[in-house]
Parts: structure tokens; C-alpha cells; sequence
């Protein structure tokens, strides 16, 4: 545990979780505002442990989006249906049904490993969700957990031949490859058909230089790269295959538990998720969600 200097009334803590990924943030109350300086401690944290949860948040959709600012542009979703109504930054991640039984909000969201944006000609930066319900089990054990893995930590521990191997290496991503991958998991749910240019693939280095921190993280998943530039299909698959399990083995992976009032960022470039769907209605899951847009430079 790191304490570094008070947040008004409050100590800045940074708590990690013990696994490669995944920091506590304590002190910060966001409904107050945040100053330059608390913002600056928050990207470290975020930056060091690639995922951060602030915990007893109570913020309304204007403080999320203003909170969200702080770490960048923000970019409307790429499904506009499950935006909070009115406002064009925000969207719906859940099970709810409206009046007429239709989903109010994504509701397959996440459910293979993904770093989002990954099909984006610039991939999203960050991503915030903030928790208004969450499924429990009978016996108060909370569901829905999100899980993250740290690239950064896969790509160093990979051995030296392979770190040869991957480099200069290209994959190209799209979301098409996604959704056929959520398909064949069982995983999609009233998902509308892909537009063309919702189709489009995004090559990207299969190792990625962070724009911050310098750091390499290998930026591969099996659900959205669908080959690699150069390679036959079936290389490009085994080498796409075995990148994406590296990524997520156990001792790489912090499993997110989660509770209302939780404010969870993470960053995109470092970090994979995968959100876990071991719950059903009557168990409601609802969070907001805003994603900050990615940079000119890649
Ligand atoms: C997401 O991938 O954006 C959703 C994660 C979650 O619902 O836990």
C-alpha cells in the first residue's frame, strides 16, 4: 500500500490487488470534483496497474461524463441504441428490460476477452463503467465480475525468441471477427448486423508501444485479430491462438468483484477484459459506461 499526500479531507491510497493488474483507489470522492494534481495521481495509478476502481462513488451522469474529461476526449458508442437517453457519451451496460421487454442497454457486453476499440483505426484509450446494480447470488456473493488481464506483463515475460519473433509483426482486427467469435461462444445477444464500415478491419502492431509510458503489451485477442499480415491463415491462427491465451493465463488475470458505487477505468492499450455473464433476471446488472477516444499516434 502507497499513501502519498491528502485529497482535501481524505488520504490518497493506492491499493494494489496482489495480481499484475488491478489497483484500489482510496480518498477520492468524484462527486466533489477532482483537482490537477488527484488527476495526476489517478493516471499513474491507472498506468502502473492498467485498471483502477474507485469504490462509494455517488455521481450523476454529468459527473461521470466530466470526471471522464479529465483523461481525454470521449467518443459516442458504436452502438448508439443503448445510450442513456440524452446523453450521447454514455452508454447502457445491462440485463434490464424496458416496459416492452426490450434490453435497455448492452447486455452481451464483453463477454469474450476484448481490449475495446481493438478494430478502431485508433483504438479507445480508456474505458469507465460506473455501477448503479449489481447480481448477486442467494447468498449475497456478488456476479457479473469483470476480468483483466496486463499485456504489458504478458509481453515481458514472454521468452526471448518469441519477443524476436513478434517483431514488426502485424494483426488485423475488426469487429466482424468479434461478433463471429461471440456467435460462436453463445455469447451474443440482439446484436443489430454490422454496417460495412462497421466491418472494416484496423491493422495494428501485434506489439504495442504504450503512448505513455513506453511500455510494450502484446495486442493480440482470439476474438478480434483474424489473421496476421504475412502469414498463412492457419500460422497467423496458432500464433493469434497462443498470444491470446498467454495474455490471459490465471496468475496474469485480476478478477474485478463488484459493488455499487464502483467507479472501474482501465486502460485499453495494457490491458484485456472479459466480462463474466453467470447471472439472469431477476439478477439486474446495470452500469454506465463512457470510452475515451483514442490518439493520432499510435
Ligand atoms: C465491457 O466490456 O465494456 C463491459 C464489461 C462489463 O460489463 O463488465
Amino acid at each position: 500500500m502507497t499513501t502519498t499526500e491528502l485529497d482535501r479531507t481524505e488520504t490518497f491510497e493506492v491499493v494494489p490487488s496482489g495480481k499484475p493488474a488491478g489497483a484500489e483507489i482510496r480518498g477520492v470522492d468524484i462527486a466533489r470534483g477532482v483537482s490537477e494534481a488527484t488527476m495526476k495521481k489517478i493516471l499513474d495509478a491507472l498506468h502502473e496497474w492498467k485498471v483502477v476502481v474507485l469504490r462509494n462513488q455517488r455521481i450523476t451522469p454529468e459527473q461521470q461524463i466530466a470526471f471522464s474529461r479529465h483523461f481525454g476526449t470521449l467518443e459516442p458508442h458504436v452502438l448508439p441504441q443503448y445510450l442513456v437517453p440524452g446523453y450521447s457519451e454514455l452508454v447502457r451496460v445491462s440485463n434490464v428490460l424496458d416496459d416492452a421487454g426490450k434490453p435497455i442497454g448492452m447486455v452481451d457486453a464483453g463477454r469474450v476477452w476484448h481490449a475495446d476499440g481493438h478494430f478502431l483505426p485508433k483504438p479507445n484509450l480508456y474505458s469507465m463503467l460506473y455501477a448503479l446494480e449489481i447480481p448477486h447470488d442467494a447468498n449475497g456473493k456478488p456476479l457479473g465480475a469483470t476480468l483483466f488481464a496486463n499485456t504489458a506483463h504478458a509481453y515481458a515475460q514472454l521468452p526471448e525468441a518469441m519477443k524476436q519473433r513478434l517483431q514488426g509483426l502485424r494483426g488485423a482486427n475488426s469487429l466482424a471477427n468479434v461478433y463471429a467469435r461471440m456467435h460462436a461462444e453463445n455469447a451474443a445477444k440482439n446484436r443489430p448486423p454490422l454496417t460495412e464500415a462497421q466491418k472494416r478491419e484496423a491493422i495494428h502492431p501485434v506489439v504495442r508501444t504504450h503512448p505513455f509510458t513506453g511500455e510494450k503489451c502484446l495486442y493480440v485477442t482470439r476474438a478480434a485479430t483474424g489473421r496476421i499480415e504475412g502469414m498463412s491463415q492457419e500460422d497467423g491462427d496458432a500464433l493469434i491462438g497462443e498470444l491470446g491465451d498467454w495474455c490471459v493465463r490465471e496468475e496474469n488475470v485480476y478478477a474485478h468483484q463488484w459493488a455499487v458505487g464502483d467507479v472501474l477505468i482501465w486502460d485499453n492499450c495494457s490491458s484485456q477484459h472479459l466480462a463474466v455473464g453467470d447471472y439472469a433476471l431477476p439478477q439486474r446488472r446495470l452500469l454506465h459506461r463512457t470510452t475515451v477516444a483514442g490518439l493520432e499516434t499510435f
